[in-house]
């Protein structure tokens, strides 16, 4: 290999690497979702878990499954479930949502990424 195509080589994997606009994989994001899903639904008709069903999720305000019970913490906190609150929420429940009675720890923004991806297709109404 010239010493030309090696440099050009490693110019492409540190672009890759350094890339901050990675496309959102909403296949992916299912894979995350297994996490959630002993606690959570996804359907029009799903029940409640230990957590809310989540189907109508963006746009919804936070706490209103009628028949779940929350805490009185995410029921008083005003939040709509936007791509923002929701990454918020999934990096650390508890830091955003003091009280709250999920735990949620996702640290990696690509996970949160793709997974809220996913979830905005599979908790619509098709
Ligand atoms: C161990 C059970 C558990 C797991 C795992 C879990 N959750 Fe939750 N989730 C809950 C509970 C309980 C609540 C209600 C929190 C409250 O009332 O403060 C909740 C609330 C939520 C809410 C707010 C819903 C609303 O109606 O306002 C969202 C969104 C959510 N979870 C998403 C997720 C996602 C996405 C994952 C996977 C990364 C996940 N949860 C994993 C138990 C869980």
């Amino acid at each position: 290999m010239s010493r030309r195509t090696g440099a050009a080589i490693a110019l492409c994997v540190l672009s890759a690497l350094t890339s901050p606009a990675w496309a959102a994989d909403a296949a992916r994001g299912e894979q995350v979702y297994r996490k959630c899903v002993s606690c959570h639904t996804l359907e029009a008709n799903g029940r409640n878990r230990v957590g809310p069903r989540l189907h109508g999720l963006f746009g919804r305000v936070a706490g209103s499954v009628a028949d779940f019970r929350y805490s009185d913490a995410l029921k008083a906190s005003g939040i709509i479930w936007t791509d923002q609150t929701l990454d918020a929420y999934l990096k650390d429940s508890e830091g955003f949502v003091p009280g709250t009675k999920m735990y949620g720890g996702l640290s990696l923004d690509e996970d949160r990424e793709d997974l809220i991806a996913y979830l905005k297709s599979a908790t619509k109404t098709p």
